[in-house]
């Protein structure tokens, strides 16, 4: 096929995503990119608990909405961006500890979630909870200190509310199967599944860097997590100067792993990127397709 979406449906139904920001769907550059490539979306920040609930119990789903259905319109798939996380907290959340902010993370949960039930392929439910560094441990944040069965509360709320969606656990450098921090997702993941803890997939952010080689072990970082019977994603990826080998190694990586069922860049145009002075992405500032593009579309 000759757009990315089209390409990745052909491979065993996958998913081409990218994040999308609501205030610009009325720009026609961007939006003629989003509708011919991309068959999944996810919402850049718009899902958020700063921008969906900013006050406390007093929720705000304008621009997620017009996400949601601007996508499902034109039968795209949704990733729910994110439900429990530490950063992007609205001031009255990011202030809270104890059982207060226990509950009222739980209250969050099951208020997002059940507003888009049934709208939604798959929920980041819990982002960002392992720490940086080699200790393979949980990263410190007033959710975390809340207790550390947080994040199973977190899955098990989601179900409840929205029991259709698939639900990930979504974390960053986690793409080298030697990393501690990557262990230490998967030890989770791995409790979570004997124990019956409801979860279904994990994302890999990869927002890749080159100050490291490509990781040659990537393949078996997704394939060692598909084998705890969940299925892989990557969700948010970028790669400093798109570098066309790296994307298609990613492309070749996922497609080798039958679990990894899809693939979202964390943007359209390097001017639409968080990092854009690294020209991470695959089309220029101009929505032109650059090499990067021609690698993956070729890799798919
Ligand atoms: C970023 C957005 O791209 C920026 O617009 C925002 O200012 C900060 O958040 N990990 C995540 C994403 O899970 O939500 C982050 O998105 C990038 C890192």
């Amino acid at each position: 096929a000759t757009t990315l979406g089209a390409s990745a449906a052909e491979r065993g139904g996958r998913y081409f995503g990218t994040a999308v920001a609501a205030y610009k769907l009325s720009d026609s550059v961007y939006t003629t990119i989003l509708n011919r490539e991309f068959n999944s979306v996810t919402p850049e920040n718009e899902m958020k608990w700063d921008a969906t609930e900013p006050s406390q119990n007093s929720f705000n789903y304008s621009s997620s909405d017009q996400i949601v259905n601007q996508a499902r319109s034109r039968g795209a798939k949704v990733r729910g961006h994110a439900l429990a996380w530490h950063s992007q907290q609205p001031g009255w959340a990011a202030g809270m500890e104890g059982t207060a902010l226990r509950n009222a993370m739980i209250n969050h949960v099951t208020q997002v979630a059940t507003h888009f039930r049934g709208q939604i392929d798959s929920w980041d439910v819990v982002n960002e909870a392992f720490a940086d560094g080699s200790g393979g441990g949980r990263r410190d944040s007033n959710l975390q200190r809340t207790g550390n069965d947080w994040i199973e509360v977190a899955f098990r709320t989601a179900r409840a509310a929205d029991p259709g969606a698939k639900l990930c656990y979504n974390d960053y450098n986690t793409d080298d199967w030697t990393h501690a921090k990557t262990k230490a997702v998967y030890r989770m993941v791995q409790d979570f599944k004997q124990r019956g803890v409801p979860i279904d997939c994990v994302g890999f952010q990869s927002h890749m860097n080159q100050q490291s080689p490509y990781p040659s072990n990537y393949r078996t970082t997704l394939s060692s997590f598909a084998a705890l019977g969940v299925d892989v994603q990557i969700t948010e990826l970028d790669i400093q100067n798109a570098t066309p080998a790296w994307y298609s190694g990613v492309v070749t990586d996922c497609l080798a792993v039958a679990r990894c069922n899809g693939i979202t860049v964390w943007g359209i145009r390097d001017s639409d990127s968080w990092r854009a002075s690294q020209t991470p992405l695959l089309f220029d500032g101009s929505g032109n397709k650059k090499a990067a593009y021609n690698s993956v579309l070729t890799a798919l």
